[in-house]
């Protein structure tokens, strides 16, 4: 059992730089006008606030989508994990990549026409270098783009040049969190949240004024020290469900992705996050607490940030489960009854339906395996659980894992077809107590894994579709499936649905593909010779239709079954593809020198390796290189494949990389602390890997799960 299938998990992605060029490109579509959104654009990263990823463009339909070609793709050198969804305005497709920089391209040609770079590398700090490098997407008004960086700088660039407008920091002084997600827009503001529970933050939403960048209101998603007083009375309520010293450790629920507003109740509706650390003893949650607001969704008044209800998912958050999943609003006529809702699936395995006047639960059901609950009582709103899911006396297998049923990979609502299209997937995670103090170490440390537990992947041989995910149509008001896609992989990607009545997903093994939206039949696919977990949009663009999506795969250690999976090089091209009927564009053919063999791994055999410096290593790596290098060494495109690296055979250069820092700016972390003897257990271990992979042990159909902590 290594140790490191906790990392294995948080296995997150590599980010890559871009030199600033913010060059100003005259467009042909846009050129000095000022664009303002239309009907046919992408505006905001869910589509519009509704955030159903609705497109209400229907060129392409069930009838013709088989004729779906390439109009063209373009190359994002550097790139590594491209989680965000694009954006369109008036014929200019914007989207972050991983590490923040923002590209503007021409929708129709695909040209480059902007790019600017926020520089972020060199300003993470250590205590946030655990949290993956990744940005899920901008947020645009009034002829500004909007992203939020990593270290914590919201920045407002002009749409037509990409000059910078202004830059607000956004994260409190001294915290120890990070960003990854996607601005919204709410009355003239931009609302974003912050990362990083895993790192001992607490978890806040902040609301910009857009134009200028002051902030208007700041909402804690959990309490701070009672002794220096609380924020707001709903601070003062919250701290009531927590004890001991939390705000020591953070206590989590940030709310790194869903953040909505909803114009009928004027209303932002915050999805908080999992507590920290993990484990809740140091919470109460022994004693029964329910730490408000972890996992929670939150409805705040969207013109001041005061508090209105709450609906907690999770009372004593233990498993790192959360609300950051996106909510989607909707009208549904529940027993005859018209209601105004929101519909979550957050990562505990239920799908939610709840009344938003009031935060009353309407339904909840389990999409799919879920060990910690039978069901939710819908008199008390609480899940019943199992006894044994909060691992006090003994580990437990807990369905579905730290990385949920869902997770950000977004899901999307057609009211055509009034099916809810979830990313779903099924794996599980094994929680336990270790009294192994080495192990406990890096459990507690700022600057690792703050989770206080031990946990790994499981996956149960007796089950084919544990560590497999699937495409499921939902059906809301009946809450239940109406027909599934089943992949051999679960870290896939985000849902488009059309007017067209179809159903775009790309998944990890490189296929992109279009499905009827009533039935689930695939009428499409196309292989993107790379895997994709972001979201595709479509738009319309002097009435032509086209489907845009962002490939890149990674910010998980998750890859699923089958012997025949593809594995991604660090090294393979990330592209933007765009596609219209009528496309003539071909991608080039992939380099198979990109491919990490035997034959591509390094040994040195005249080296000797000392098995406690090996195992040593190993505690180490699972704490912090494997999430990002993979486990055991195997990359899955995150960051290069050391095994097959000379940089990481040569001593010298392996040393020289790790304590002075050399490769910050392309997306490698800090770790100028570790000691001497942290270095050579680490060098060891990766050359026992190599000299394993190199002998023949190539693991290609094992499994393995991880955070993928995007938080
Ligand atoms: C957050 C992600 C992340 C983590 C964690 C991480 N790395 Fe890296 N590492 C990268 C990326 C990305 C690169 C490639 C940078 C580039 O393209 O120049 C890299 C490059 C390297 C290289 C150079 C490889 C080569 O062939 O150029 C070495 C060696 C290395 N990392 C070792 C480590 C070790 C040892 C650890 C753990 C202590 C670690 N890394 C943790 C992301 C990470």
């Amino acid at each position: 059992m290594p140790i490191w299938s906790i990392c294995a998990s948080l296995a997150k992605q590599q980010f890559g730089l871009l030199a600033t060029v913010a060059t100003f490109v005259a467009s042909s579509g846009v050129s000095m006008g000022l664009p303002t959104p239309r009907s046919s654009d992408w505006p905001g990263y869910g589509l519009n606030a509704s955030e159903q990823r609705f497109s209400p463009a229907s060129q392409i339909d069930t009838s013709n989508v088989a004729d779906l070609k390439l109009a063209y793709y373009l190359d994002l050198p550097h790139e590594g994990a491209l989680e965000a969804t694009p954006l369109e305005i008036q014929g200019v497709v914007y989207f972050p990549g991983s590490m923040g920089v923002v590209y503007a391209v021409d929708a129709v040609s695909g040209k480059l026409k902007w790019t600017f770079d926020p520089k972020a590398g060199p300003r993470i700090d250590h205590h946030q270098r655990m949290i993956y490098p990744v940005n899920r997407g901008l947020a645009y008004f009034d002829h500004k783009v909007y992203v939020a960086t990593r270290d914590g700088r919201l920045i407002a660039l002009n749409s037509v040049n990409g000059v910078e407008v202004w830059t607000s920091r956004f994260l409190t002084a001294g915290d120890h969190s990070t960003s990854t997600g996607a601005p919204r827009i709410a009355k003239g503001m931009v609302l974003i949240g912050n990362s990083g529970a895993e790192a001992n933050a607490r978890g806040y939403v902040t609301a910009l004024d857009a134009n200028t960048g002051k902030i208007a209101w700041r909402f804690f998603t959990v309490p701070g020290n009672p002794a220096k007083g609380f924020e707001n009375d709903a601070m003062r309520m919250a701290a009531a469900t927590w004890s001991g010293e939390w705000w020591k450790l953070g206590g989590g629920g940030t709310p790194w992705n869903s953040i909505v507003y909803d114009a009928a109740f004027d209303q932002v509706l915050i999805g908080a996050g999992n507590g920290s650390p993990y484990v809740g003893r140091l919470r109460g949650t022994t004693e029964g607490k329910e730490n408000l607001f972890l996992a929670s969704v939150v409805a705040v008044d969207a013109g001041t940030g005061r508090y209105k209800w709450h609906y907690q998912y999770n009372p004593g958050e233990v498993w790192d489960y959360k609300a950051t999943m996106d909510i989607i609003l909707a009208d549904l006529t529940i027993n005859g009854t018209a209601k105004q809702v929101l519909l979550q699936s957050p990562s505990n395995g239920f799908f939610y339906v709840i009344d938003r006047s009031n935060g009353k639960l309407l339904s909840a059901e389990k999409t799919g395996k879920v060990s910690w609950a039978d069901r939710i009582d819908l008199k008390t709103g609480r899940p019943v659980e199992n006894p044994a899911a909060r691992y006090e006396n003994g580990p437990f297998i807990l369905y579905p894992s730290v990385l949920g049923t869902h997770d950000w990979q977004a899901m999307a609502y057609s009211p055509k077809t009034q099916l809810a299209y979830i990313p779903y997937m099924q794996t599980a995670s094994k929680f336990w107590h270790s009294k192994d103090e080495e192990q406990l170490l890096y459990t507690r440390a700022p600057g690792w894994w703050n989770t206080g537990v031990m946990f790994e992947s499981y996956v149960d041989p007796a089950d084919p579709m544990d560590g497999r995910g699937s495409l499921l149509a939902w059906d809301p008001v009946a809450q239940k499936v109406r027909w599934r896609q089943d992949y051999p992989t679960f870290w896939n990607g985000g849902i488009l649905t059309t007017e067209g009545n179809l159903v775009f997903q790309g998944i990890e093994t490189g296929e992109f593909a279009a499905y009827d939206a009533g039935t689930g039949k695939k009428l499409w696919s196309f292989d993107a010779q790379m895997g994709i977990v972001g979201a595709p949009i479509s738009f319309v663009v002097d009435n032509k239709q086209y489907v845009s999506v962002l490939a890149g795969f990674g910010g998980s250690g998750g890859d699923g079954c089958c012997a025949d999976k593809k594995i991604w090089s660090y090294q393979a091209p990330r592209r933007l593809l765009t596609f219209a009927l009528g496309g003539s564009a071909m991608l080039p053919k992939p380099d198979p020198a990109l491919v990490v063999t035997a034959d591509s791994i390094l040994d040195d055999p005249n080296l000797r390796l000392d098995n406690k410096q090996v195992a040593k290593g190993e505690y180490l790596w699972g704490f912090s290189c494997g999430t990002c290098h993979g486990v055991e060494g195997r990359s899955l495109g995150a960051a290069p494949d050391l095994r097959a690296s000379h940089a990481a055979l040569d001593k010298p250069s392996f040393t020289a990389i790790l304590r002075k820092n050399l490769l910050v700016d392309t997306g490698m972390p800090r770790f100028d602390d570790l000691k001497d003897e942290q270095l050579d257990g680490l060098y060891q271990y990766i050359r026992s890997v190599a000299r394993k992979a190199k002998a023949g042990a190539m693991p290609s159909d094992h499994r393995v799960d991880g955070p993928g902590s995007t938080h």
